[in-house]
């Protein structure tokens, strides 16, 4: 028997005055296209910002539905949103905010498990490690440099052939 570890580094910051002006201005956009998401139901809104490799700015917030199911998270209307508008263009950072009715949006908050899977067929296919800026409307930002470190032991593409 062998232990085996999976540890990854991400980049703390006490707020954006700490970022450079490229990724401050991304996440100011994740932050207020937040304005754009539609949720009803959860009150929860979320903005995704994507600077592409040709310096491109595309967004997507969380659009929810009656039948809850339904509703898709803003990272994944992000990710349709590059694919339909600039294929073949690979993503280099995606900044992730959110507002909320209901809890104080003071710290960051990390994508859910489909959104990941999702995130890391993108990488994957376009060859590029995506950066992540995650944060709320206020407090620490985390800057995690790839998507993999967010997945371990993932499914992917090459166990089907
Ligand atoms: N949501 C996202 O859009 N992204 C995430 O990373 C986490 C959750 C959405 C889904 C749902 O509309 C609402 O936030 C509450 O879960």
């Amino acid at each position: 028997m062998k232990e085996q570890q999976f540890k990854f580094e991400y980049e703390v910051y006490n707020d954006i005055s700490e970022l450079n002006k490229q990724d401050a201005d991304l996440l100011a956009k994740a932050r207020t296209v937040t304005k754009n998401a539609y949720a009803p139901y959860s009150n929860f809104y979320v903005g995704a910002a994507a600077r592409l490799e040709n310096n491109e700015i595309i967004s997507g917030t969380n659009q929810e539905n009656a039948s809850y199911p339904v509703g898709i998270c803003a990272e994944r209307v992000l990710l349709g949103n590059a694919a339909t508008l600039h294929p073949g263009i690979p993503i280099d950072t995606i900044a992730i905010s959110y507002d909320s009715k209901e809890v104080k949006s003071d710290h960051p908050i990390s994508p859910c498990g489909m959104c990941r899977q999702s995130l890391l067929e993108y990488e994957t296919r376009t060859d590029k490690p995506i950066r992540l800026i995650l944060s709320g409307q206020e407090g620490k930002i985390y800057i995690i440099k790839t998507v993999k470190f967010l997945l371990p032991f993932a499914f992917t593409s090459d166990e089907l052939i």
